[in-house]
């Protein structure tokens, strides 16, 4: 068949946010694996959509290994950001990582699609994606395409719709 065109996505956001489930979910289901443990460092993922075929840096949003994170910029052609909706606490420091992300000068004046998944829906504590929006300031987003995506890593709701934006983005 025709080989489909490849391309290179950082998967980000802090630990326990849920991006190896996201990623192992998008995965055919021969392929995925059933214990999902904390990311050391970062590990290569791969799967593929009906026109692409991703391959994924998928980081560890543990403090101690965030700083590996700007290492990959350069390589990246999009960005998905994962955010534990429930972790109310924590929604600052995504915030924080984020806007670091956003300034850092090999993605500040690229346009990199960002795709947010505003993860962990099914808890009872998530606030709506609406909610993350705002407090992840998404709105000051302007020269970067970007989309969220209500998320429930578990069930795989939510992922598609996120996936065939990206993959829009990427044609
Ligand atoms: P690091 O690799 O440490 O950066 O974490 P991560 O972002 O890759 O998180 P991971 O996928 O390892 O998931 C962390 C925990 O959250 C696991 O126990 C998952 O089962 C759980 N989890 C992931 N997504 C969801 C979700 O949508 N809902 C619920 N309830 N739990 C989830
Ligand atoms: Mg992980």
């Amino acid at each position: 068949g025709l080989k489909k065109k490849e391309v290179h996505v950082l998967c980000l956001g802090l630990d326990n946010s849920g991006k190896t489930t996201i990623i192992n979910k998008l995965k055919p289901s021969n392929a995925q694996t059933q214990d999902i443990v904390p990311t050391i460092g970062f590990s290569i993922e791969k799967f593929k959509t009906s026109s692409l075929s991703f391959t994924v840096f998928d980081m560890s949003g543990q403090g101690k290994y965030r700083d590996l994170w700007e290492h990959y910029y350069k390589e990246g052609q999009a960005i998905i950001f994962v955010i534990d909706s429930s972790d109310k606490l924590r929604m600052v420091v995504a915030k924080e990582e984020l806007d670091t992300l956003l300034n850092h000068p090999d993605i500040k004046h690229r346009r990199l699609p960002i795709l947010f998944f505003a993860n962990k829906m099914d808890l009872r504590d998530a606030v709506s994606s609406v909610k993350v929006s705002q407090l992840l300031s998404l709105e000051n987003i302007k020269d970067k395409p970007w989309h969220i995506c209500a998320s429930d890593a578990l069930k795989g709701d939510g992922l598609q719709e996120g996936v065939d934006w990206l993959q829009d983005q990427m044609q």
